[in-house]
């Protein structure tokens, strides 16, 4: 077996319960994300013509060709993949000209670009005279083209990210940029007959000087015969309210796909470590595709359920890696009023307060309450305070506490927000494995900027203070514990993250008295992180 295989964790169905139900209800289909190493161009900020823009993408594009066979053999319905996939990144506004398409609303047009090639040509061309930088344009929607064959060929619904040129007119729209034109980074869906079915224009930039950021929020949802209506989003978008808290807690969307380009950032922001809490925290099936990217630390992909995943983490190879799995449907329209169906019907950013665990799993609940088991032998430095102090973490003051001990009883507070933790070690860890729990409450400011509310038990990277919060993979230490604190937001995303990369869940999650926890009791990888990562959107522009 080689690393990549080993790293490709596939998680035990923890409610395999659940599973055994649905089989028989049959409510089930095949999901497939593709991580792909994209092949960039060595010069995105030089203008090339269309042509070699043409060739650039359809190296890319083969790949994609392959999987999408690959996929469809393994029996996938619907293919999700990557942000940038075809084109790359890092192009300016003038140099990712070239590369563009104009992607027509799907709600306004029908149109499958394979069966109608030629349709939207003399539109496209009336357009494109105003981007002074094309020379060579001839027929200006072969990406779409190629990517709808695919979908159709294949018969799966097909998810693309492609950059989208659309015409605007200044003297109408004031928000029209002044080259006549907006440059969206755009996720394109494709149903199994090759008809565009849903255009997303990313909301939440990352710094992507080439695209512009639409001038209203789209929500965007698409329906498929054999699971409903999922909803799209784009990379960043996950860290914010706009589009996909809407699309979860207001339209009843419990289907997402999430192309992305997520540069990974321990102890808190790996790709799949966030996807994981995403996914579980708002109680939806995500379907994520990242890009691998050595030179850009991008890896991370995986489809994710409320209860159990497919993942792949993966910094060493160089190669793209192809994640197929049977999930049960949620979205809700589907799932009617039937009984047996009501466990996969889940309430967004509630918690898991009632997980019904069969006696096959590995999973150990708090089965005598909340507390029980922590701190009850007759040693009274259980519950005696460290010192705190403060150090760095993902560029942010938390101020910690260290877990001194086998078991302890700890408080860390930023100001009036303060986090809370009971713990218990329960192998004898190495000495060189020291653990802080911090709490930081404030606007992040660094990469983009959003309100936090943060509770995080990390193991430090070394043996000094200043170590915590910085980024490890790996540890020994093996810790039940419980995390609370009062969140004055409810949205919070919950995460446990094991040595390896080994993704974790809590066992149980949820609010009380006005505050939300989460507890684990006997994983069985070292405990890297512990997070309950609150975002207060009403805050960010503080
Ligand atoms: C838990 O699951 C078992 C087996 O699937 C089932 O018999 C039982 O009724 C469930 N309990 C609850 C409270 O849902
Ligand atoms: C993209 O740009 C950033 C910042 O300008 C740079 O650090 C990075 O190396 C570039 N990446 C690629 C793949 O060109
Ligand atoms: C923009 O709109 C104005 C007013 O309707 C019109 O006169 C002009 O021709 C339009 N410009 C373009 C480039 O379509
Ligand atoms: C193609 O797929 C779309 C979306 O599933 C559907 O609405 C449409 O009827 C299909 N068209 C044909 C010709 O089958
Ligand atoms: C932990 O400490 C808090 C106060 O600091 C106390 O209320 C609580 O009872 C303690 N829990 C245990 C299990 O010792």
């Amino acid at each position: 077996m080689t690393l990549s295989e080993l790293r490709a964790v596939i998680l035990a169905a923890w409610f395999t319960g659940i599973h055994f139900t649905l089989a028989e209800e049959g409510l089930f289909y095949t999901a497939a994300v593709y991580e792909h190493q994209v092949l960039l161009n060595p010069e995105p900020k030089v203008v090339v013509g269309r042509k070699a823009a043409l060739q650039h993408m359809d190296r890319n594009l083969e790949v994609f060709e392959k999987q999408a066979t690959s996929a469809a053999r393994q029996g996938a319905q619907i293919l999700v993949f990557p942000e940038d996939a075809i084109h790359g990144f890092n192009f300016s506004r003038v140099s990712i000209a070239p590369y563009l398409e104009t992607v027509p609303d799907p709600g306004a047009v029908t149109w499958s670009p394979c069966a109608d090639p030629d349709r939207f040509q003399n539109t496209q061309a009336a357009y494109l005279n105003i981007l002074h930088h094309l020379t060579e344009l001839q027929v200006f929607s072969q990406v779409l083209h190629r990517l709808s064959c695919m979908a159709q060929k294949n018969r799966l619904f097909l998810v693309a990210n492609m950059p989208d040129c659309q015409p605007c007119n200044r003297s109408l729209n004031p928000l029209c940029p002044a080259d006549g034109h907006y440059q969206f980074n755009t996720n394109v869906v494709f149903s199994d007959n090759g008809t565009i079915v849903a255009r997303y224009h990313k909301q939440n930039l990352y710094f992507e000087a080439a695209f512009d950021t639409p001038p209203t929020c789209e929500y965007v949802t698409f329906t498929t015969p054999f699971a409903g209506r999922f909803g799209v989003f784009t990379c960043f978008d996950i860290l914010f309210r706009e589009p996909v808290v809407t699309l979860v807690k207001d339209m009843g969307i419990r289907q997402l796909v999430y192309p992305t380009a997520w540069m990974n950032q321990l102890p808190l922001l790996a790709a799949v470590q966030f996807q994981r809490s995403f996914s579980y925290s708002a109680g939806v099936t995500l379907l994520a595709a990242n890009i691998r990217s050595a030179a850009m630390g991008m890896t991370g992909s995986g489809i994710f359920t409320p209860w159990d995943a497919l993942y792949h983490h993966d910094t060493e190879a160089e190669t793209g890696k192809l994640l197929v799995l049977r999930v049960p449907v949620l979205d809700p329209l589907l799932l009617g009023d039937a009984p047996e169906r009501a466990s996969l019907k889940l309430v967004p950013f509630s918690g898991f307060p009632k997980v019904n665990i069969t006696e096959k799993t590995e999973f150990n609940a708090f089965q005598r309450g909340l507390y029980s088991g922590f701190c009850l032998k007759e040693d009274s430095s259980c519950n005696i305070q460290s010192t705190p102090f403060t150090s760095t973490m993902m560029y942010d003051k938390f101020t910690l506490v260290p877990l001194h001990g086998k078991e302890g009883n700890l408080t860390a507070c930023d100001g009036s927000f303060c986090c809370h933790l009971l713990f218990q070690k329960t192998n004898s860890s190495p000495e060189e494995e020291i653990y802080a729990l911090g709490a930081f409450d404030g606007l992040h400011v660094v990469h983009g900027t959003y309100y936090l509310e943060v509770c995080a038990v990390v193991r430090c990277t070394g043996l000094h203070q200043e170590s915590c919060g910085g980024e490890t993979e790996h540890a020994h230490t093996l810790m039940d514990f419980h995390l609370h604190a009062a969140f004055s937001t409810e949205h919070v995303f919950a995460g446990v993250l094991g040595s390896g990369m080994t993704l974790d869940r809590p066992d149980k999650s949820g609010w009380k008295n006005g505050r939300f926890y989460m507890s684990r009791r006997g994983m069985s990888s070292g405990l890297v992180t512990a997070v309950l990562y609150g975002r207060v959107y009403e805050r960010d522009s503080e």
